[in-house]
C-alpha cells in the first residue's frame, strides 16, 4: 500500500493563493509568483500528458520526477478544479478524485479522468488508494489537505516554499482546529527560486 501524500507550492507567510482566487485569476491577487521556480529553470519536466512541460532547476527536477513516478491517484477539491479548468482534462495526476457537493455532468462520460466523490474527504482517500493499488495518493488543496490531516489520514507533506509574501488569500493552515500535529522533517532541499520541504506526519 503506498502513502497518503501532500504536495503544493506556499508562500513563506502561508498562502496557496492570494485573496480573489477565481478561474479568471488562478493563484488570486499577487499570487503569480508562487509559481516562478516553474518557469525560470532550465530542465524540462513533463507533469501530464497534453500539457506543456515545466521549466525547473535540475534538483528541482529531480523531486518533481520522483513524486511524480510515486503518484497513482490524486485527490483534488472543487474549487481548485473550477479555477484550474479541469485542467484541460489532463489533470497532474491520474485518476483524479474531486471531492464536491456537486457533480458536473459534463465530466460524467467514457474516458474521463476525473471520479467525483459526494461523500467526504475520507471517502475520497479510501477510493483513490485502492485506485492507487501500491503507488501514493497525492492530495493537492488545502481545504482538502486539512481535513484529511484533521481525520489522521495524511502520511506526507510536501511544501515547495517561494520566496514571496502574499500577506492574505488561501491559507494552508488555517482550518486545523486543535493541535499540535507532530511531524518529523524528512528533507530539505535548497534549489534555486524554491526551498523543497517534506514532512512525516508522526503516528502514535
Ligand atoms: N500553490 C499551489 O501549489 C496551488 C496548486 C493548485 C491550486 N492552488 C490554488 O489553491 C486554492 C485551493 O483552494 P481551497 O483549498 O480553498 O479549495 P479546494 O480544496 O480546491 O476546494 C474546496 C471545495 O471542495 C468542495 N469540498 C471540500 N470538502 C468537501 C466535502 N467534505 N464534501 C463535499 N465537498 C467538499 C467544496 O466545493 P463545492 O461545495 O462547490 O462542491 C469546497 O468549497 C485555489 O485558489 C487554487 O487555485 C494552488
Amino acid at each position: 500500500m503506498g502513502k497518503v501524500t501532500f504536495n503544493m507550492t506556499m508562500s513563506l507567510d502561508g498562502f496557496v493563493a492570494g485573496p480573489n482566487d477565481s478561474p479568471e485569476n488562478g493563484l488570486g491577487d499577487g499570487g503569480e509568483g508562487l509559481f516562478n521556480w516553474y518557469f525560470s529553470g532550465d530542465t524540462e519536466v513533463t507533469m501530464s500528458e497534453g500539457v506543456p512541460p515545466l521549466k525547473v532547476s535540475k534538483q528541482s527536477a529531480e523531486i518533481l520526477r520522483a513524486g511524480i513516478s510515486m503518484i497513482g491517484a490524486g485527490i483534488w477539491g472543487r474549487r481548485t478544479f473550477d479555477i484550474a479548468h479541469a485542467w484541460g482534462g489532463h489533470p497532474p495526476g491520474s485518476p483524479a478524485f474531486i471531492v464536491t457537493h456537486h457533480i458536473p455532468q459534463e465530466w460524467v462520460k467514457e474516458g474521463s479522468p476525473f471520479i467525483f466523490v459526494t461523500d467526504g474527504v475520507e471517502s475520497a482517500i479510501r477510493q483513490a488508494k485502492e485506485a492507487a493499488g501500491d503507488k501514493d495518493v497525492m492530495i493537492c488543496t488545502a481545504n482538502i489537505l486539512q481535513q484529511a490531516l484533521k481525520a489522521g489520514l495524511v502520511d506526507e507533506i510536501n511544501i515547495d516554499v517561494a520566496p514571496i509574501l502574499i500577506s492574505g488569500g488561501v491559507s494552508l493552515f488555517d482550518r486545523l482546529g486543535r493541535g499540535p500535529i507532530e511531524l518529523e522533517r524528512t528533507r530539505v532541499v535548497d534549489a534555486p527560486g524554491v526551498t523543497h520541504l517534506q514532512y512525516r506526519v508522526v503516528k502514535r
